[in-house]
C-alpha cells in the first residue's frame, strides 16, 4: 500500500530556473492524467534575487519544508552582483546548503546521449558521437573535498598574503560515495557500451594527492564486495582525453566533489550539451533533483532555453520516489516520461536554440506533455 500523495518541494531559484521548473511541472501534470495523482506539488521563493529583495537566501519555514519533503525540485540559483557579505554566491543555501543540510552526499549525473540530439560545433548542428556509444552515470562526492567549508584567508594590513582551501577527505564520506557507485552499477541493467561489462572508474589524482590516495584505496577496499563489477582508475587529467574519445569504455564513474563537478560539466558535452544533463543530489533521506546548467541570466525571461535537463531530472526524482517507496504507480509514471522524452527528442519536433531550433521553452513543454498523453498509462 502506498503512503498517500508524495510530497515535491519545489525551489524554482533564478533566472531560468522558474522558466524550466514550470514545464517539469506541466509534464508531471500530464503524467497524473493518466493515473491519477501520486504528488502533491509545493512551492517555495529562494535564492539570490530572493536575496536582493529580502536580504534571505530562503526563509527558515523552506528549510523546515524541503526536510519534511518526500522529494525536492531545485530550478537554479545564482544571479549577477547578487553575493554574500562573505563573497559567496547568493542563493548558494539552496544548492550548497541543502547539500550539507540534509546530507545528499552522492551527486549522480547520468550522462546518455538520445537519438535526435546534436551536437553543436562552432555554429553548425552536427552528430558526432553516435547515441549508443554514451551511457554512463557519474558519481560525484557531495560533502566534502574541496569544498569543505574550511577556508579563509591570511591579510597583513589590508592586503591578502595567502588564501587557503582545506580539501578534506574522510572515511566516511569517501566510503559512502563509493558504495552508492557500485550499487548503482549492480543495480543498472546496462554495461558500459564498448562491452556490455558493468564497471566502476575511479577518477581521482593519487600520483599526487594524498586525499586521492586514500580515496583510491578505500575504492579498492570497497570494490571487493563487488566482484562482479569490474575496477577500473583514471587520473582527472588523463580521463577528460578519454571520455571524449573513448565515452564507450564508461558505465559508472565515481569521483571527489570538485573533479566531479568539472568532469561532469566536461561530460555533459557527450549528451547534447548542459540543456540535457541532470543530476540527484541523493543522501540515505532525503534528495533533490536539478537541471545541472544553471540560471543562464543572459536568458532570463526569454522563454528560450531547454528544458529537457528538468524533464530528466523529473524522471529521476519519479524513479527515485519509486524505489523508495515501492510505489509501481511512480514506476510507471518515470517509464512513461522516459519514452515521452525519447520519443519527443527523436522526432526533433522541440529543438530549442541550443539545438539549432526555434522552438521555445514553453513549446517544448507542451511537445513532451503531448508525448506523455499519448504514452498509455
Ligand atoms: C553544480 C554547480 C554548483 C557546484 C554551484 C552552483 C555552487 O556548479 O551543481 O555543479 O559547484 O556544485
Ligand atoms: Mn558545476
Amino acid at each position: 500500500m502506498s503512503p498517500g500523495p508524495a510530497r515535491i518541494v519545489v525551489l524554482p531559484g533564478d533566472g531560468t530556473g522558474p522558466e524550466v521548473v514550470r514545464e517539469g511541472i506541466k509534464v508531471l501534470r500530464a503524467l497524473a492524467e493518466g493515473d491519477g495523482l501520486a504528488w502533491r506539488v509545493e512551492e517555495h521563493p529562494g535564492g539570490a534575487q530572493y536575496y536582493q529583495k529580502t536580504g534571505r537566501e530562503l526563509d527558515p519555514e523552506t528549510v523546515v519544508a524541503a526536510r519534511e519533503a518526500d522529494a525536492i525540485l531545485l530550478g537554479a540559483v545564482g544571479w549577477p552582483g547578487a553575493s554574500l557579505p562573505n563573497g559567496d554566491i547568493a542563493g548558494a543555501a539552496l544548492v550548497l546548503g541543502m547539500r550539507q543540510t540534509l546530507d545528499l552526499y552522492a551527486n549522480v549525473r547520468p550522462c546518455r546521449l538520445y537519438p535526435g540530439v546534436v551536437h553543436r560545433i562552432g555554429k553548425s548542428y552536427q552528430t558526432v558521437w553516435p547515441s549508443e556509444l554514451v551511457d554512463m552515470v557519474i558519481v560525484r562526492e557531495n560533502t566534502e573535498g574541496l569544498y569543505t567549508p574550511a577556508r579563509g584567508r591570511l591579510r597583513r594590513s589590508d592586503e591578502t598574503e595567502v588564501a587557503i582551501d582545506t580539501r578534506v577527505i574522510t572515511r566516511k564520506g569517501a566510503e559512502r560515495v563509493i558504495r552508492y557507485a557500485f550499487e548503482l552499477a549492480q543495480h543498472r541493467t546496462r554495461g558500459a557500451p564498448e562491452d556490455g561489462v558493468k564497471r566502476v572508474t575511479c577518477v581521482d589524482k593519487s600520483n599526487v594527492l594524498e586525499g586521492c590516495r586514500f580515496f583510491r584505496e578505500t575504492f579498492d577496499r570497497v570494490g571487493t564486495e563487488y566482484p562482479s563489477i569490474e575496477r577500473d582508475y583514471a587520473y582527472v587529467d588523463a580521463f577528460t582525453q578519454w571520455l571524449v574519445r573513448n565515452p564507450e569504455h564508461y558505465n559508472v564513474v565515481v569521483s571527489t566533489n570538485m573533479m566531479g563537478d568539472i568532469i561532469t560539466d566536461l561530460a555533459s558535452v557527450l549528451q547534447g550539451g548542459m540543456g540535457f544533463a541532470a543530476g540527484g543530489n541523493i543522501g540515505d533521506h532525503h534528495a533533490m533533483f536539478e537541471p545541472v546548467h544553471g540560471s543562464a541570466p543572459k536568458y532570463a525571461g526569454k522563454n528560450q532555453v531547454n528544458p529537457f535537463a528538468t524533464f530528466f531530472a523529473v524522471e529521476m526524482l519519479l524513479r527515485w520516489l519509486a524505489d523508495r517507496r515501492a510505489d509501481p504507480k511512480l514506476a510507471r509514471q518515470a517509464d512513461r516520461l522516459e519514452r515521452a522524452i525519447g520519443t519527443t527528442i527523436a522526432g526533433g519536433t522541440a529543438r530549442t536554440y541550443d539545438q539549432g531550433g526555434h522552438v521555445t521553452t514553453s513549446e517544448a513543454g507542451d511537445r513532451v506533455a503531448e508525448a506523455v498523453r499519448a504514452v498509455p498509462a
